[in-house]
């Protein structure tokens, strides 16, 4: 592992008002073991909410952000305004990103630069679809994607990376614990090669796809699985709190 181990869940649109107060209280009750950093990602419009009333110990992300300087630019979310907000952390790259609303590699680059430019952590999300692994291409969609956050951003200190193949996204068809370790291998062999060792033993990588409270410690016993992106079960606090607490 490289340091810390990393915990964010990703609340994506899902909650109202009153299911967001029950997960908030539900986390603010939960013991999570010092050892771990964590984040939730909740929809941007019950951040402030969720600022208010969660505790200090667990950080706030936003779930994307606009590539620059906010302005007139309808129905986007501004890196500042996150800030505003009390977020320390943004992800981008998400794969539902990617294929259903179609960003593509460079606009997310231009994102990753701005927010880390600004001082926002970056969660950096890259993984293959289920035909580009059954086409024995699962690296080289990484290694293009991961290209794709090198070429822009300024620094990786403030980068943690997500790797989620998309078949296992949300379909609770989670990769096994050797499938997940060896994508992680080859992601810090090309953080060696291309940009630094330092930076390929310090950077996150943090796994996602059907993450849950039974299958996350076989995960994290895995060299380089630094903790995990959790969508689905991070709805519920007390799963949430048992992947947190599973994997140190
Ligand atoms: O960002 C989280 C991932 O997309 C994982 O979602 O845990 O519901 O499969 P999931």
């Amino acid at each position: 592992g490289s340091g810390k181990f990393f915990v964010g869940g990703n609340w994506k649109c899902n909650g109202t008002t009153e299911s967001i107060s029950k997960l908030v209280s539900d986390l603010n009750s939960a013991n999570l073991e010092p050892e771990v950093d964590v984040v939730v990602a909740p929809p941007f419009v019950y951040l402030s909410q969720v600022k208010n009333s969660l505790t200090d110990r667990i950080e706030i992300s936003g779930q994307n952000s606009w590539v620059g300087k906010g302005g007139a630019f309808t129905g986007e979310i501004s890196v500042e305004q996150l800030k505003d907000l009390g977020s320390k952390w943004v992800i981008l790259g998400h794969s539902e990103r990617r294929h259903i609303i179609g960003e593509d590699d460079q606009f997310i680059g231009k994102k990753a630069a701005y927010a880390v430019g600004e001082g926002l952590g970056v969660i950096a999300c890259i993984g293959e679809k289920l035909e580009e692994r059954e086409a024995g291409k699962t690296f080289d969609v990484c290694y293009q994607q991961l290209k794709a956050f090198a070429d822009a951003v300024p620094s990786w200190d403030n980068i943690v990376i997500a790797y989620e193949p998309v078949w296992a996204i949300g379909t609770g068809k989670v990769a096994t614990p050797e499938q997940a370790q060896e994508v992680h291998v080859a992601i810090r062999d090309w953080l060696k090669k291309n940009i630094s060792a330092e930076v390929a033993s310090k950077t996150r990588i943090i796994y996602g796809g059907s993450a849950n409270a039974s299958n996350s410690a076989e995960l994290a016993k895995q060299e380089d699985i630094d903790g995990f992106l959790v969508g689905g079960a991070s709805l519920k606090g007390p799963d949430f709190a048992t992947i947190v607490n599973s994997v140190t």
